[in-house]
């Protein structure tokens, strides 16, 4: 009987063939083996001599990977805020300069058990308003989103955390599915011109969730318009780099309390939070 090949010549072999194609190849090679395994870093620095078995699924995942397909979607894991998330081809993989729009949400509710209602629209995999809902305790959230696969990924994560009895999922456009009075109103809208050139690993990422209309501020447009026809006091919203002073133009004139805008690591405008009263 054939002997499973050796942690160190598995990496070895990954690498090479990794290596044409994609950079950190030796770096990407660890990560879907110890995806594979489903052990950490220390254990595969320890055990370079242990053989690998079932080795013929990894090298179905190491040959989806040299088609560039994203590690998050073969491997079906994604950190975010330093937890791990459930992701798969159907909903955006969640971005790290999204964990500061949670930070920034945080940052405008000074009392964390405060009773309201929060809707997210574009929930995809849930991230957002897992996370929130982990923060606030006594908060009620509705989740929106017009993607049904993406609602089914979302549902996986809610249920991972504990949270299916404090966020609702609705398929629907924007807040069509909302009736009732919404306190807080968040999201990560697709906000990309649809003309855009984008890399070619984004072609795995459903395309409405990046995709945001003709000029790519459209439901942006759509939510702002929405926030002060419902009187909704607040609306923390992720937005393109160059789409600050489109915001700024729009909400010339109309009634609000506090318009402030934050950026992301690389100092870009990344987003902003409406606040329309008290
Ligand atoms: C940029 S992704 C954000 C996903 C997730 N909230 C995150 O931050 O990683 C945008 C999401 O909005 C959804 N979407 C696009 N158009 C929509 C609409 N008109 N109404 C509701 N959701 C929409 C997409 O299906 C996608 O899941």
């Amino acid at each position: 009987m054939e002997r499973s090949p050796l942690v160190k010549d598995v990496l070895q072999e990954i690498t090479a063939i990794l290596n044409p194609i994609i950079p950190r190849a030796s770096r990407e090679a660890q990560l879907l083996l110890m995806a594979h395994l489903q052990k950490d870093e220390l254990w595969l620095m320890t055990n370079k001599s242990t053989q690998v078995e079932n080795v013929e699924k990894l090298f179905e995942w190491v040959d989806r990977r040299a088609q560039n397909e994203p590690l998050e979607y073969i491997t079906n894991s994604v950190s975010f805020y330093s937890e791990d998330f459930y992701i798969a081809q159907g909903a955006l993989i969640p971005r790290p300069e999204t964990e500061i729009l949670i930070d920034e949400v945080m940052k405008h509710v000074s009392d964390k058990n405060a009773v309201m209602t929060f809707v997210e629209v574009g929930v995809g995999s849930g991230i957002i308003s897992v996370m929130l809902a982990k923060y606030f305790p006594n908060a009620k959230f509705i989740a929106v989103d017009i993607s049904a696969d993406a609602l089914e990924i979302a549902k996986i994560n809610i249920e991972k955390f504990g949270l299916t009895d404090r966020i609702e999922l609705r398929l629907g456009s924007l807040l069509e599915p909302i009736q009732e009075h919404v306190d807080y109103l968040v999201s990560n809208p697709p906000y990309i011109a649809n003309d855009a050139e984008l890399e070619s690993n984004l072609s795995y990422e459903p395309q409405n969730a990046l995709f945001g209309g003709i000029i790519g501020d459209e439901i942006i447009g759509e939510l702002l318009n929405e926030v002060l026809k419902r009187k909704i006091n607040f609306f923390t919203c992720e937005i393109g780099y160059d789409q600050k002073s489109k915001i700024v133009d729009y909400l010339q004139g109309k009634q609000f309390k506090d318009l402030n805008f934050y950026e992301d690591l690389s100092g870009f405008d990344r987003g902003f939070t409406l606040r329309l009263e008290h």
